[in-house]
């Protein structure tokens, strides 16, 4: 063959792979692979987002509750829940044939402060706090037994160091309120998949602190199904090594990972940001929203190629890895547009703001396709 037609044949095969991609969706080109999923919001499940709905249905075989199961939202008050939005989401994913996540039952963070204090503000002590975790964890997931499939049970427990986190569970229960929180959960649904989910567990002091935890857990016979990495990445890291070491050591506690929140900031990075706590505020400056008026074409195709580094590392680990959920369906909706710095413009998913398809999405379902 002379140049030019291989040329030819090279552009016919890359727009076949377009076309193949254009057509092909997330959930069914990683079918047998890993379930693919997003964290969805009410204007999606509700379906007053019809766009976003759309692509939920069109691409999507599990779905996260983005805040509607956090306690604040589903038990605002000791003496009140408020279930319409959770049963709204569940409805949806239940509607769609889908895999439905509950994202959580405890953590420190979006959980009122009343939870921690008796009817005098006075602090809870261990008997009393373990009893309200205990009605809270009945009430919430008995509610969905059956029906959400697989539980976020407890959120974000580890510090940087590895060390367990002083939140207020720790400080008032003790160590074993995380143990405590997994037995209740299987207790109200025993066939329930029931997850440890954090961040940065690409940091090896941290990544350590989950094995142990993990480790112990299943010593004193917790039933525990997978660690959930919630991947809040960055275009500059972790590198698809970090990513690969830490999957391959998690699952060789014995229990699978889940990618629970996966995003790719290409935006830069604030002051003191690392990792995804949520509780972080950094002021708004001009030199932190670059994109404003639109992402750049090298910067779209680094993010294309990010996405399909790390999607090689989780097709490697298909069977280890049973899930990948996206945190947010369209650029638009990510939590990046005002975390850690309110109101900036953000480009962390596979959809944009008019919902269509990224070069990242291609790169992604060509993973699949190889
Ligand atoms: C975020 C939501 O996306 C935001 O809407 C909310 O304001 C704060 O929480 N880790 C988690 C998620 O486990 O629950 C967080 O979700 C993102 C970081």
């Amino acid at each position: 063959m002379d140049r030019n037609s291989i040329v030819r044949a090279a552009l016919a095969v890359s727009a076949m792979a377009a076309i193949a991609s254009a057509q092909t969706s997330l959930k069914d080109a990683f079918q047998g692979a890993f379930r693919v999923g997003a964290a969805l919001n009410p204007g999606q499940f509700e379906e007053r987002d019809a766009r976003g709905a759309a692509i939920v249905k069109t691409q999507f075989n599990t779905i996260s509750p983005e805040n509607v199961l956090k306690w604040e939202s589903v038990h605002p008050r000791a003496d009140s829940f408020n279930f319409a939005p959770a049963d709204h989401y569940v409805e949806f994913g239940e509607r769609n044939h889908m895999f439905i996540i509950g994202h959580t039952l405890v953590w420190h963070n979006q959980t009122p402060r009343w939870v921690f204090q008796d009817e005098n503000a006075a602090p809870l002590g261990r008997d009393a706090l373990l009893q309200r975790m205990h009605d809270h964890i009945r009430t919430v997931v008995g509610r969905y037994k059956g029906r959400i499939s697989g539980w976020d049970v407890v959120n974000e427990a580890l510090n940087d160091d590895g060390t367990l986190r002083q939140s207020q569970w720790l400080k008032i229960i003790g160590d074993d309120y995380i143990a405590q929180a997994f037995r209740f959960a299987h207790e109200a649904d025993p066939a329930a998949e029931l997850y440890y989910n954090d961040y940065s567990l690409e940091n090896p002091a941290k990544r350590k602190g989950a094995i142990e935890l993990i480790r112990k857990l299943k010593a004193e016979g917790v039933s525990i199904t997978a660690v959930g990495s919630q991947e809040h990445d960055s275009l500059r890291g972790p590198s698809a090594e970090e990513v690969d070491a830490a999957i391959s050591e998690l699952a060789a506690t014995g229990v699978k990972v889940n990618i629970t929140e996966l995003d790719i900031d290409v935006l830069p990075r604030a002051s003191r940001q690392a990792g995804a706590d949520v509780s972080l505020k950094v002021d708004a400056q001009a030199k932190l929203n670059p994109y404003a008026a639109g992402l750049p074409e090298d910067v779209q195709q680094a993010l294309a190629k990010r996405y399909a580094e790390l999607f090689g590392v989780f097709w490697k680990h298909r069977g280890t890895v049973t899930r990948v959920t996206f945190w947010g369906v369209t650029d638009g909706n990510s939590w990046l547009n005002n975390w850690p710095v309110a109101g900036r413009t953000s480009y962390p998913l596979l959809f944009d703001r008019k919902g269509e398809k990224k070069p990242a999405f291609d790169a992604v379902v060509a993973v699949a396709q190889k």
